[in-house]
């Protein structure tokens, strides 16, 4: 259980959802983490971490505030001596409004975050990992950055962006020794899908939720955290450039109905 023993992790989003788990995760493989979220709920996260004996701090920020990021990077390297692994994670929704509903203003408030936000962490993260000759960069994309379905349209764009902005990077990257890599993530059981979940519920029809990937179930916050753990640990040291589906098999297959078995 010790796959990050003696390393300084930093997770963002990290008060709710995957990125809490992931933090909880990292931790209990022998991380220090530093803990970024805007929400103050960030700090129960490393407390949680602490009070298991880990060893994390919480930083309340926001990842689309360039003064904000260049300071929770410099904080994780002041403070744990230098930065092994960041996950770039923290995103919203934007919800599901119809193309013509759509403002410039809902544009920038999903792009600012999730796309310009994981832009500004990589940017920095990776500044601090190339000196150092190496780490780990991970960022969360979504099945919505691969194919339609999965989200509305700022999300969807936001999310592509991130799986084409890992593709770019790791290239730009090449030869420093820092890896970074996208996590997909189906249809995952956390506060931004909440909402989603609580409807199924008052309706009795929770089942449901899921049913359209082959394993025929959503996916837990852990089920992404064990992702990130791989793509943080030595365990994936060839692993580079990628956008690594973790969606009960959900991107494997176009919408047609499967013959029973
Ligand atoms: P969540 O809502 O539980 O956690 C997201 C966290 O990001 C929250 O704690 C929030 O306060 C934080 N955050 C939002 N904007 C921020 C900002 N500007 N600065 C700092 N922190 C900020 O949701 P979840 O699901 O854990 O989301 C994590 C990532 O996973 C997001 O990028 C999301 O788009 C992605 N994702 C989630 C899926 C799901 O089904 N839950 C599916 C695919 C991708």
């Amino acid at each position: 259980m010790t796959r990050l023993e003696g390393r300084s992790a930093l997770v963002t989003g990290a008060a709710s959802g995957i990125g809490r788990a992931t933090s909880i995760l990292f931790a209990q493989h022998g991380a220090s983490v530093v803990c970024v979220d805007r929400a103050p709920e960030v700090e129960a996260t490393a407390k949680t971490i602490c009070k298991a004996g880990g060893r994390a701090i919480a930083l309340k920020k926001d990842v689309s505030d360039e003064a904000d990021v260049a300071e929770f990077i410099h904080t994780a390297v002041t403070e744990f001596g230098g930065l092994d692994v960041c996950y770039a994670n923290a995103g919203i929704s934007g919800g599901l409004p119809n193309m013509g509903e759509l403002t410039i203003a809902d544009w920038h408030r999903v792009l600012d975050i999730n796309l310009v936000g994981v832009f500004l962490t990589v940017k920095y993260a990776a500044r601090v990992m190339v000196n150092a000759k190496r780490g780990s960069i991970i960022c969360t994309a979504s099945v919505a950055g691969i194919r339609s379905g999965g989200g509305g349209i700022t999300y969807s764009a936001s999310k592509a962006g991130v799986i084409s902005l890992v593709q770019t990077v790791a290239n730009q990257l090449g030869g420093s020794g820092v890896r970074i890599n996208a996590i997909c993530p189906g249809l995952i059981e956390t506060g931004m899908t909440k909402p989603l979940f609580d409807r199924a519920r008052e309706r009795g029809s929770e089942h449901k939720i899921g049913q359209l990937n082959p394993l025929r179930r959503y996916g837990r916050p852990e089920e992404i955290a064990g992702a990130a753990l791989f793509l943080a640990s030595d365990d994936s040291s060839y692993v580079n450039g990628i956008a690594l589906p973790v969606d009960g098999g959900l991107s494997s297959s176009l919408p047609v109905v499967p013959p029973r078995m």
